[in-house]
């Protein structure tokens, strides 16, 4: 279902595109179609991806397939919202206010984030160096909370990355572990403080 909604902003710009190329509609409306499909979805798409960890905390299922399909569904995303303000009105404005900055930020960001996204890049950068890598999703998270705050437009994608800021809290995320381990009937199995767990 996620996966599903997820394709179809990156749908509507190719079709933006491709009645562009066609002659059906004018550049002025395929930028305005794809910066539609792409800036709230985009932000949308990455907060569902940044909400897949603790969703598979709380089900204990595995969550990685979803994560990785929305991952380079946010980059396409915010690949076209990159090419469409270049587009638009030139790459030299890409830093010509602060929440372009931000934007063009998350946009750089993500980019090694796309590339490394397979399991070829894990065996060669060793899975140390690729995690280290990927925690740049972290910096991506706040630039495009910065891009949106400085805009002043706060919509559901903000509030999904808050709530994945949020679950990442080690407190709460011990309480959703503890939470799901209950409804699956583990008793008790994490202790709230390190010394506890150090006792057990
Ligand atoms: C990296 C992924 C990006 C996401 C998810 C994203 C998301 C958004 C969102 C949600 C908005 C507000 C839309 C609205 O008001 O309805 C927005 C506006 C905008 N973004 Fe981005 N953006 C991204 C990258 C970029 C980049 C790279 C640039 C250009 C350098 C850019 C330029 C703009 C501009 C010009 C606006 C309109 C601002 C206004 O209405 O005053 N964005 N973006």
């Amino acid at each position: 279902m996620v996966l599903v909604l997820a394709t179809i902003a990156p749908l509507v710009i190719v079709g933006a595109v491709g009645a562009a190329l066609l002659g059906l509609i004018s550049v002025g409306a395929m930028v305005a179609v794809a910066l539609a499909a792409g800036e709230n979805p985009g932000m949308i798409t990455f907060g569902a991806m940044f909400l897949a960890s603790p969703v598979q905390w709380w089900t204990g299922r595995s969550q990685v397939r979803v994560r990785k399909y929305l991952g380079i569904v946010f980059f396409l995303l915010a690949l076209s919202n990159g090419v469409m303000f270049a587009i638009e009105s030139g790459v030299g404005a890409a830093l010509s206010a602060p929440f372009l900055v931000a934007g063009t930020v998350a946009l750089a960001l993500a980019a090694p984030l796309f590339v490394t996204s397979n399991r070829w890049s894990q065996r060669r950068l060793g899975m140390r160096r690729w995690r280290l890598l990927h925690k740049a999703t972290y910096v991506v998270a706040v630039a495009l909370m910065a891009h949106v705050l400085l805009i002043g437009d706060i919509g559901l994608g903000f509030v999904l990355i808050s709530l994945g800021f949020a679950a990442r809290v080690p407190a709460v995320k011990r309480w959703i572990q503890r939470r799901a381990d209950r409804r699956r009937g583990i008793a008790d199995p994490r202790p709230d403080t390190p010394a506890l767990q150090l006792e057990r």
